[in-house]
């Protein structure tokens, strides 16, 4: 990789690969096209302007998790009618701020929630439009903070109240009925799950369509997973077996439209954290290549002992290789970004890139230690 980009670029910061980025949007584009499939980005997962911009320019909605996340995607070019806002948690003060904003829908997360939705609307004088969030039980297989659709979580309605909750939404004059959202997990790497969950959609398609009711679109989320492992081989996830599983294996009706939030998939890959060798300690047993980015730049070795691919871009090809462990400057010791790295002989001064950091990387960053937040170059 060329590192005379960097020149110049306090570090740490994200670098986000632009035409990585624009490539993985065309597969998208690509596989979706003609499909009833409709895009919408799960902003949570990289919210950095620039990205956003990128994306917003290609037509895809955007789905938000905070009022803030609203304000941030409108200014982004998001077409408000195709932001969609969940979460368990909205405030009066966000659910008021996506009203006025005319956003496209609400995914409701409980039968709370249509009663304080369908007042905040009533008084605004506005209808609503709104997706219940199923809670489908479907175990996704992956790390068990990033599950999300087993019965025990507290995301989404129990499948044994939908159909009051359905009811209770059908009874307000000023909510709307447009779909069903469903979410069972991130960083999905196989196809059943999804299988699984078309398979439950289906179920409920028919079983509500004997009461009369037509779900317009169906939310299926996000979830696909993306290979940290080897980001060279495989920058871009299979978006083809993921939306051929979906397309195939949903039973829909003419005009009926399937919603996905994608977020690591479309970000993960095209981000690096870049960061600079502070020094290199030598220990009795051991040493420490020791970066001036920490857990409060990328958290999510230290929160999910995830492990993102580390490469020294500074070395020259043909160095001598050596193990070392990767740690950052923060006061804890879960600060490590790996352990027993074989990496080429590395100095002060090296630059480092932990890869696949797009996704959930500046997004988590805080300012723990009073550190400033990582900056971002988008090339
Ligand atoms: N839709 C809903 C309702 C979600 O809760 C999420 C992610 C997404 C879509 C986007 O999922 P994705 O396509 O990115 O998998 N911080 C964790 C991931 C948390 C995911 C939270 N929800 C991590 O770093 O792995």
């Amino acid at each position: 990789m060329d590192i005379s980009i960097f020149e110049g670029v306090r570090t740490p910061f994200y670098y986000y690969d632009r035409e990585l980025l624009e490539r993985t949007l065309d597969t998208i584009d690509a596989c979706t096209a003609g499909t009833p499939m409709r895009m919408h980005y799960a902003v949570k997962a990289n919210s950095d302007p620039g990205v956003m911009r990128i994306i917003a320019g290609r037509g895809y909605g955007a789905d938000c998790v905070s009022g803030n996340e609203i304000d941030l995607a409108v200014e982004c070019g998001f077409d408000p009618q195709k932001i969609y806002y969940a979460g368990v948690g909205k405030t009066d003060e966000e659910i008021l701020k996506g009203l006025r904003h005319g956003i496209g829908c609400f995914n409701i997360e409980s039968m709370e929630e249509i009663d304080i939705l369908k007042e905040l609307a009533a008084k605004e004088g506005r209808k609503a439009t709104v997706a219940l969030r199923v809670n489908p039980n479907i175990d996704a297989h992956t790390h068990e903070y990033i599950t999300t659709g087993l019965k025990e979580n507290k995301f989404g309605i129990d499948l044994r109240m939908l159909e009051e909750a359905v009811r209770r939404v059908r009874a307000s004059e000023s909510l709307d009925l447009g779909g069903l959202h469903f979410h069972i997990g991130s960083q999905i790497t196989i196809s059943e799950p999804f299988k699984i969950l078309c398979e439950r959609i289906n179920e409920l398609k028919t079983r509500f369509r004997l009461d009369g009711v037509e779900f317009r679109f169906f939310n299926v989320g996000g979830g696909l997973g993306i290979d940290y492992d080897n980001p060279d081989e495989n920058p871009i996830p299979d978006f083809r077996t993921y939306f051929d599983t979906i397309l195939s294996n949903l039973d829909l009706d003419e005009g009926q439209e399937v919603h996905c939030e994608l977020g690591r998939a479309i970000v993960g890959q095209c981000g690096s954290l870049i960061s600079r060798v502070v020094l290199v300690k030598q220990g009795l047993e051991k040493s420490f290549v020791i970066v001036d980015a920490g857990m409060s730049d990328l958290l999510r070795p230290a929160l999910y002992g995830a492990h993102h691919k580390i490469d020294n871009l500074s070395a020259a090809i043909g160095s001598e290789m050596k193990t070392y462990d990767v740690v950052g400057p923060i006061c804890e010791s879960s600060d490590v970004f790996g352990k027993g790295e074989t990496l080429p002989a590395t100095k002060r001064g090296d630059l480092i890139a932990f890869r696949s950091a797009g996704a959930y990387g500046s997004a988590m960053a805080s300012r723990y230690n009073m550190r400033d937040l990582p900056g971002s170059l988008i090339k």
